[in-house]
């Protein structure tokens, strides 16, 4: 394999050879049955329920349809979550545990239908699933795991062996899953949805809520929606509604790669459950199979330097199945709840006009689905059985409190360790395409020098809450190991929980050239 060989893409495989309808932003005021904001696979596939139903229904998008967490998705369709069956049915009980089961499989039956009722060339395949162990220890939860499906009726298989080279100790594969392409798909139920008149806008994000007699949305270019009912599938949730989400889930980023293998391409859908985890499926480019590889998990804002998470999976690739090509890579931000089940339903107990769906872990194909299904039911008022499993209002203690002490103690470490941090660095020591804390009148900031010179630099403290953000060098961007937030080189908001941008300070740059053409330098290299 040649290592020297640059990516051709950095970019998601799944908007490289699809295009997906466009539309404009807002640019009035109006009002409508249902506002749903978010144009991932939950927002469009809610619109679809609910425009099908009836309802009038309007869908914004911040950004294009699409471009979210659900176009940088590694798009398996399956009910296999990793290791969750055993946990769940220790911890919520059988029933609940074949509920959660159930209800992902309702949401690939779904989709199945729609693609064939609609003939959607998706690259829709039918395949199992596959967690894989290489460790002793990984291979006896396995086994429990196994127990688990065998209660929980969930067909299943245990082996010993993978159909690639890996020296695993033992596979569990679920049986009837699927894969298929993400854009596809829902660029044909974007189709659908303007056939049902579904008024959909991009570039227009939702900004503010005023609940009143009627719910009153205000848009980033001060444009009022006025509706009866709101879904957020924005997936940080826009609009808290006193919901605290923010406490209530954790952000993690991933890494995955789509490669042209030397070796013959497994078929199935494989993720390894010992350290470090690893994630494979097949897919498809110019009429060609490919290989997508990924994970290296880790909260957003901590970890090593980022770029060394995409080298470590092509370590993987190029060990265990060859490198003839490499295609693409892509990163994507997941939000696991306390208790590992999304939250789904009504904002708070209270409030039954605006609903939310989010924390859907790395899964999000079928969960977002369900999601849609659920709160497509609420919103015309008719009870699923799977409600009350996924409503946000649920109270588990075990394990969410567990998880709920263990996510404030890392905000609380970072608010303080963030603070207390001694850097050195300074701005113009950066390197072409490098990002850096840096101390700058002896406070913390952050800077990046762009391809043609020009730095920017921001208050590195996020306007969320207050924790300090870390540089993220893969994604060039500024990542808050709190809540998740991150912003762009320049400060923009890129994903929330924060509404608002990072300070920025990079006009304060300019006295810096100028005091260098009068000896700063020197004055800067005595202090160090
Ligand atoms: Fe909450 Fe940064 S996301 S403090």
């Amino acid at each position: 394999m040649n290592h020297d060989q640059e990516w051709t893409q950095p970019e998601p495989l799944w908007r490289e050879d699809t295009t997906i309808d466009s539309f404009d932003s807002l640019n009035e005021n109006l009002s409508t049955d249902v506002l749903i904001v978010g144009g991932g696979i939950t927002g469009i596939t809610t619109a679809y329920l609910l425009a099908k139903s009836g309802k009038q229904v309007t869908l914004i998008e911040a950004d294009e349809l699409v471009n979210g967490t659900t176009g940088h998705t590694t798009a398996k369709v399956t009910a296999q979550h990793g290791l969750i069956y055993d946990e769940f049915q220790n911890h919520f009980g059988v029933d609940d545990a074949s509920l959660y089961y159930q209800a992902q499989m309702s949401a690939l039956a779904f989709m199945e239908e729609l693609v064939e009722k609609h003939s959607i060339d998706c690259d829709w395949v039918k395949e199992d699933a596959h967690l894989f162990a290489t460790t002793k220890q990984g291979a006896l939860k396995l086994e429990k795991e196994y127990k688990a499906y065998m209660n929980l009726d969930i067909p299943g298989e245990l082996t010993d062996t993978l159909p690639f080279d890996m020296d695993a100790t033992k596979a569990l594969s679920m049986k009837n899953q699927a894969r298929f392409h993400p854009v596809k798909y829902l660029a044909a139920v974007v189709k659908e949805l303007k056939n049902l008149g579904c008024d959909i806008y991009e570039h227009t994000k939702a900004t503010d809520v005023t609940e009143g007699d009627r719910i009153e949305v205000t848009t980033g270019n001060n444009c009022t929606i006025t509706c009866d009912q709101l879904v957020s599938c924005s997936h940080f949730p826009f609009y808290d509604g006193k919901g605290f989400y923010f406490s209530r889930m954790y952000a993690e980023r991933s890494y995955l790669m789509a490669i042209e293998p030397e070796k013959e391409i497994p078929s199935g859908m494989y993720v390894s459950i010992d350290e470090p985890k690893r994630t494979v499926r097949t897919a498809e480019y110019e009429g060609k199979p490919i290989l997508l590889v990924g994970g290296e998990s880790h909260k957003t804002g901590e970890g090593v330097d980022t770029s060394f998470h995409y080298r470590a999976i092509e370590e993987f690739a190029a060990e265990t199945f060859g490198i003839k090509k490499k295609l693409f890579q892509w990163s994507a931000q997941d939000l696991t709840t306390l208790d590992k089940v999304p939250y789904i339903g009504p904002i708070t107990r209270r409030n039954q006009r605006v609903f939310i769906a989010t924390g859907f872990r790395k899964w999000g194909m079928t969960n977002g689905t369900l999601a849609a299904q659920l709160i497509a039911d609420y919103v015309v008022g008719e009870t699923s059985l799977f409600h009350d499993l996924f409503k946000p209002s649920r109270f588990k203690t075990d394990p969410s409190m567990k998880q709920f002490l263990s996510q404030s103690f890392d905000v609380a470490t970072h608010l303080i360790d963030g603070k207390l941090e001694i850097v050195g660095e300074r701005p113009e020591r950066l390197r072409t395409g490098e990002g850096k804390v840096i101390q700058w009148e002896g406070k913390r900031a952050g800077a990046y020098k762009d391809q043609e010179g020009k730095v920017y630099m921001v208050d590195t403290t996020c306007t969320h809450m207050g924790c300090e953000v870390e540089w993220n060098s893969a994604e060039h961007s500024w990542d808050c190991p709190c809540h998740g937030s991150r912003f762009s080189y320049d400060g923009s908001v890129m994903e929330g929980p924060a509404d608002k941008p990072l300070v920025d300070l990079s006009e304060q740059l300019l006295p810096l050239s100028e005091h260098k053409h009068e000896g700063q330098e020197d004055q800067l290299e005595e202090s160090e």
